[in-house]
């Protein structure tokens, strides 16, 4: 099965995919991950990208959509695709049907994370990450183990991202407005569209996405 979480930034895409890995065997296909991952190590399209994600632009389309086909054609073995942060314009989601009408597995659901601005700021501001496993925290929600090792590995390296600042967070959600939106309209006319609440706890939106993938 392969799915899209589809939500503005902070709308909870990530943590809900990570529970997908866990418990369904699929694998998370994050581009800002990936993105952040050629950043980290140096890469000549890591150095290319870096301003355009700390100021919270979208990186080009061939970029990402290169990277995607990377891993669509590099994964085996496993429950299907996550898409986490993919695609975010309507050029990116044509390239994503034509990949994946390609491999004979063609998407199945399209899972539209509903929150509001307001919540967005709090989570965004709130967030960190293990720098080691990337399970995600948030200092009210989901705070940090009082020991200050990582719940699922241990690890006591936990980091905050260069773009969640406020200017940042602002110009990405008028990147997602502009840009990332339309996709709602694209994938429901295309009927592969559920809506999930956004702004439950964790748990529960956990238990929303399962009754959609399980029905
Ligand atoms: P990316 O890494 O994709 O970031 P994003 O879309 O801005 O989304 P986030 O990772 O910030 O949020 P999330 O929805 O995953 O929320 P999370 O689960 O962490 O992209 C970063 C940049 O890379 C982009 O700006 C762009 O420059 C570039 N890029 C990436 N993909 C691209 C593409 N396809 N095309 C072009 N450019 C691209 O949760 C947030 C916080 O809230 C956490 O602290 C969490 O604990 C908490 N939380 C989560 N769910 C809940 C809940 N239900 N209740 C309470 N708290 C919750």
């Amino acid at each position: 099965m392969n799915i899209i979480l589809l939500g503005p930034p902070g709308a909870g895409k990530g943590t809900q995919a990570r529970h997908l890995v866990e418990t369904r065997n699929m694998v998370q296909l994050s581009t800002g991950d990936m993105l952040r991952e050629a950043k980290d190590s140096g890469t000549e399209m890591g150095n290319l990208v870096a301003d355009v994600m700390a100021r919270g632009d979208l990186v080009t389309d061939e970029i990402v959509i290169g990277l995607i086909r990377e891993k669509l054609e590099d994964t085996t073995d496993h429950g299907g695709f996550i898409f986490d942060g993919f695609p975010r314009t309507l050029m990116q989601a044509t390239a994503l049907g034509e990949l994946l009408e390609a491999t004979g597995k063609p998407l199945d659901h399209v899972i539209q994370l509903g929150v509001d601005d307001e919540a967005l700021v709090a989570r965004i501001s709130g967030r960190s990450t293990c720098g080691n496993c990337g399970e995600v925290y948030h200092d009210v929600t989901k705070p940090q183990p009082a020991d200050g090792k990582c719940e699922k590995c241990g690890a006591s390296d936990f980091k905050r991202r260069a773009d969640d600042n406020e200017e940042s967070l602002r110009n990405r959600l008028m990147e997602y407005y502009k840009k990332t939106s339309p996709l709602l309209g694209y994938y429901y006319a295309h009927n592969m569209l559920t809506r999930v609440d956004g702004l439950a706890d964790i748990k529960e939106v956990q238990d929303s996405i399962s009754k959609v993938l399980d029905a």
